[in-house]
């Protein structure tokens, strides 16, 4: 079991030695927005440590490496025909994307202006977090507008939990001018949040209906719990195209809902849930699209995933450590350093791994270990083909 950091503690015990007379709904949905940058901020410490991406390992070939001036960094995310939108793909300028965090109150907007200013300069795509605080309150509504007023032609994705009316699929999609509307399943977060829902039983039949009444193509996710085999064929089965898996060892919503908490009573789950490599080599055939977020801690992690099947990888707490508890200004230009060092790094390790292309990651030959390891042994998973994908089709 890991130990709770002492700064977590920290704000646990003021929050509730302090604790104010229940605020009105939106105020304290708004409080809460806050609240998770400042928890998300004080793990970074922990998700730098170890989580499975370390229990992945290329086989290192010495005569297999490209050039790096070849490697071309661009992805391409194709998606099946909804109720409202025909099949199509997009063409992404890099394997990764800033993902869904924030957004409502002054500080988020802040926050979100200088991470759509890092997307804008870098050509990122980049997600917000939630949007429902905003659809009833235009103060709120301006934390998310922000994002599209400084990054008017980036491609940039919407977010609603599940449970939600159909009726905000739409609404939440023309607020940002969104390309894709990202739905988020939380059962884990929501369980040990305070405040959670406990009835998860229409989830399946909500996100069919926000799907449905979507006028961009979804993109349900997890936000760092990880989607398992039956999860992607149930999601694959009612039409969705897109999922990205967002699996444990990154941000943990555990953790931040615990230390929201007098005692931390959820603590007791500490670990559940699959990383978003064990959900990308669980995945079945019939799979919707897969992204991968949860954990990406570096180049390196983001070249792992899409070697394990990712056509494209999301960062959520990585760049907002990046940016800046305040959003202050600066922190976009600390978020373009740092993702204009990415690319090179990753341009690199492609070249080291001997794939011009992130396809031809699929030819690497990949080595499970540890925690990681038991989990693909139980599922079935083949290991001994992955450790010898560059032999296949060689005569
Ligand atoms: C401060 C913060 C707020 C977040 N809020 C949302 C949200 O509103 N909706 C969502 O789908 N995911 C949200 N996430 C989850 C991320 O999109 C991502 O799935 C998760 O953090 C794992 O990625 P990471 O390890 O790179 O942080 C949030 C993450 C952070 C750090």
């Amino acid at each position: 079991m890991r130990s709770e950091s002492p700064a977590v503690h920290a704000v646990a015990s003021a929050h509730s030695a302090t604790a104010p007379a229940p605020a009105p709904a939106d105020e304290s949905r708004a409080a809460r927005k806050d609240e998770h940058v400042d928890l998300a901020l004080l793990q970074r410490g922990d998700a730098a440590a170890h989580n499975e991406f370390d229990d992945l390992d290329f086989v290192h070939q010495a005569l297999d490496g490209v050039d790096a001036e070849r490697v071309d960094l661009g992805v391409r995310i194709a998606f099946r025909s909804g109720e409202q939108h025909a099949a199509g793909e997009w063409r992404w300028e890099t394997p990764f994307y800033v993902n869904g965090m924030t957004g409502g109150t002054e500080r988020t907007t802040r926050i979100n202006r200088e991470l759509a200013i890092a997307a804008r300069e870098t050509g990122l795509p980049m997600a917000c977090g939630s949007v429902s605080v905003a659809l009833d309150d235009a103060d709120a509504a301006r934390g998310f507008g922000v994002i599209r007023q400084e990054n008017p032609d980036g491609f940039v994705m919407a977010n609603l939990g599940v449970g939600r009316p159909a009726s905000d699929a739409p609404r939440a999609v023309e607020l940002l001018g969104a390309n894709a509307l990202q739905v988020h399943v939380n059962a884990v977060q929501e369980t040990a949040m305070p405040e959670g829902s406990r009835d998860f039983s229409s989830w399946l039949s909500s996100v069919e209906r926000l799907s449905a009444a979507s006028p961009v193509p979804v993109i349900v996710k997890e936000v760092g719990f990880g989607l398992s085999r039956s999860a992607l064929r149930r999601l694959a089965d009612i039409g969705v195209g897109i999922a990205d898996v967002a699996g444990r060892g990154g941000t943990d919503f555990l953790k931040i809902e615990n230390a929201r908490r007098v005692a931390g009573e959820y603590a007791m789950l500490t670990g559940f849930g699959q990383s978003a490599l064990a959900s990308l080599l669980d995945a079945p055939a019939d799979a919707p699209t897969l992204l991968a977020s949860g954990g990406v801690r570096t180049p390196f992690d983001v070249v792992k995933a899409l070697a394990a099947g990712a056509q494209a990888v999301g960062v959520a707490g990585s760049f907002l450590a990046a940016i800046g508890h305040d959003g202050e200004p600066g922190g976009a230009e600390r978020l373009i350093a740092l993702v204009e060092d990415w690319k090179l790094r990753t341009r690199a390790l492609y070249a080291l791994l001997g794939a011009a292309t992130r396809d031809e990651l699929l030819r690497t030959d990949l080595i499970i270990r540890g925690r990681l390891r038991e989990f693909c042994a139980d599922r079935g998973v083949n290991l001994r083909g992955l450790a010898l994908r560059s032999e296949a089709g060689r005569a």
